[in-house]
């Protein structure tokens, strides 16, 4: 009998209408967008608009996963929310997904911050891997310019919003060979929300001193993510027997172009094979992976035998490498 795996089988995303320049953030705070591009590659990135919040990107994104892949709603087995930014600590947001969906699948959110989508695609692929589903939704999703200070230049001038998703679904075909997944919560103070949770309950002090907004550690993160991912892409090639040289793409979180480059060369990945669409989108944390898969393939960049390197890391911290086979035909080139 054929091993079971799980497969890509529809890919859609979300980026909501808004566009926020490093020319508007010059007039929010003492930055530069010479500074914004030399240090990070972004020029701009994309905001919800008032009322517009996580579940909102995430079920656009969904609806055209499901269309891509050509399924029914109710073929769905299981809903995974990758996201930091829910819409509210309760209820999930995948529980507002699969209503807006109209799905009666179980439903969950996973919280790996920028990780969370490589986390959610070793949930999904397990669980089709065990039987346990056979049709997996998985959706990437944040909103971190809810969360951000925007009188904090030295992180407001990083993130965006959207939302990008996957239909996994049982195969005899390879699909997702391999994953590799790791955390070390002693880096827990590197990236972090301070309060809105039991630890620190929303009040006045914490309002006026701004705890609610992200505070980050930017050298750390920068250090941790160029030795990390390199170590978990090696890891996650050497379970499925791939040398790099085979991958046609390395998909690496979209956090900052010098990071991505530092990767590239310390796994001697050409330049040209490494995915970057952050000058447009800025770190989109869950999202940014699944937005880069349906980038590559809405332009027709991926074809049926590539081999793709999803890797990512974030707050937590946590980092997580996935070696996938793509199956899908070429927009344009189906049979
Ligand atoms: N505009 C102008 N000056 C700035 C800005 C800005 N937007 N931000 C910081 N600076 C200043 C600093 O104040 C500092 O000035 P000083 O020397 O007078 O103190 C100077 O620029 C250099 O600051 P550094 O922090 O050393 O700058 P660096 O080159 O490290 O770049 C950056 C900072 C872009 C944040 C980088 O460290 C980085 O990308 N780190 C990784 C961040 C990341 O990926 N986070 C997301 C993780 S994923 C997740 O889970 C959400």
């Amino acid at each position: 009998m054929m091993a079971r795996s799980a497969e890509i089988v529809g890919v859609g995303s979300c980026l909501p209408e808004k566009r926020l320049t490093n020319a508007d953030l010059e007039k929010m705070v003492n930055t530069s967008d010479e500074w914004i591009l030399t240090r990070t590659g972004i020029s701009e990135r994309r905001i919800v608009a008032q009322g517009e919040a996580t579940s909102d990107l995430a079920v656009r994104a969904c609806e055209s996963a499901i269309s891509d892949a050509g399924i029914e709603p109710g073929d769905i087995d299981l809903l995974v929310v990758a996201t930091s930014t829910p819409d509210m600590l309760l209820p999930s947001t995948a529980c507002l997904v699969q209503a807006h969906l109209g799905l009666t699948c179980p439903a969950f959110d996973m919280n790996a911050a920028c990780t969370g989508f490589i986390y959610g695609l070793h949930t999904a692929s397990s669980a089709i891997e065990a039987g346990r589903a056979d049709v997996v939704l998985l959706v990437g999703a944040d909103t971190l310019t809810r969360v951000v200070d925007f009188k904090d230049r030295r992180t407001c001038v990083l993130f965006g919003d959207g939302a990008g998703a996957a239909v996994l679904r049982a195969s005899e075909n390879p699909g997702v060979r391999s994953i590799v997944l790791g955390a070390d919560g002693k880096g827990n103070s590197m990236l972090k929300i301070p309060a809105g949770g039991s630890a620190m309950p929303a009040s006045p002090e914490t309002v006026q001193t701004r705890l609610h907004f992200i505070q980050m550690n930017g050298n750390e993160v920068f250090k941790f993510a160029v030795r990390a991912i390199p170590r978990a892409t090696r890891a996650a090639l050497a379970a499925s027997e791939i040398d790099v040289s085979e991958l046609a793409w390395l998909v690496p979180h979209q956090a900052n172009q010098r990071i991505l480059d530092t990767i590239a060369d310390r796994l001697h990945v050409p330049h040209e094979r490494v995915f970057s669409n952050l000058a447009t989108t800025g770190n989109t944390s869950a999202a940014s992976i699944p937005l880069a898969i349906d980038d590559l393939y809405t332009s027709g960049r991926l074809a049926p035998g590539n081999l793709l390197a999803l890797v990512g890391f974030g707050a937590g911290v946590t980092w997580g490498a996935a070696i996938v086979e793509w199956t899908k035909a070429t927009p344009g080139k189906e049979a």
